[in-house]
């Protein structure tokens, strides 16, 4: 029986498009982009992906180092890394990117998923969920980056798109919250 690590060590279970991800991808090298405390790495690592967690935030790093540590995890590692630099050293399956693009540089964007896409395998796969403002949606968080209606799909206009919406969601306080969310493969 598994061991459901992120409730012993207090994570938030990974997120849902995580959650999805690993039903429909074979574990591959993969690296998880913002990966604050390790929600995401340690469950891509429970299902066999072998995992590059990257974070600017030392704490968090050292704090997902202490479970790997702990539980003697050898396809995870942690590492300090700021994602406006965009220059990842290597090539991955898999590029996870939730919920933290909105906290990037806005003029490093289009860089930073340019990227991504380079560092990723042919028939690899990027997932992406970012923050969206719209008129419609305008976003109530002051996000420094928030994405447009299609514009992260356009980014990927020359990958297979297999999933993507622009949901809206309700925050606690019962502001709307839009997300933009792509799983995308980049052609063989
Ligand atoms: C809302 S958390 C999301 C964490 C995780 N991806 C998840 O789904 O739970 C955003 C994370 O992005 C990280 N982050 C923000 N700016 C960053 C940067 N420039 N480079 C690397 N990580 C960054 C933060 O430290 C934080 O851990």
């Amino acid at each position: 029986m598994i061991v459901d690590l992120n409730s012993r060590y207090g994570l938030n279970p990974a997120h849902s498009e995580v959650v999805e991800v690993c039903k429909v991808i074979e574990p591959c090298k993969t690296l998880d982009m913002g990966c604050s405390n390790g929600r995401n790495a340690v469950y891509f690592g429970q299902q066999g992906f072998n995992v590059t967690a990257i974070d600017n935030n030392p704490g968090a790093v050292d704090m997902l180092q202490s479970i790997i540590t702990a539980e003697n995890i050898n396809n995870v590692t942690a590492h300090v890394y700021d994602i406006n630099n965009a220059n990842l050293e290597q090539d991955y399956g898999l590029i996870s990117c939730t919920v933290t693009l909105m906290f990037i540089n806005p003029d490093r964007v289009d860089t930073i998923i340019a990227d991504m896409q380079k560092s990723t395998l042919a028939g690899g796969y990027n997932l992406i969920v970012c923050a969206m403002s719209t008129e419609e949606h305008p976003c109530p968080v002051p996000f420094p980056f928030t994405l447009k209606t299609g514009q992260l799909r356009e980014a990927y206009n020359k990958w297979d798109v297999i999933k993507y919406n622009e949901d809206v969601g309700t925050m606690h306080n019962g502001a709307k919250l839009q997300f933009a969310t792509i799983l995308a493969r980049k052609p063989l």
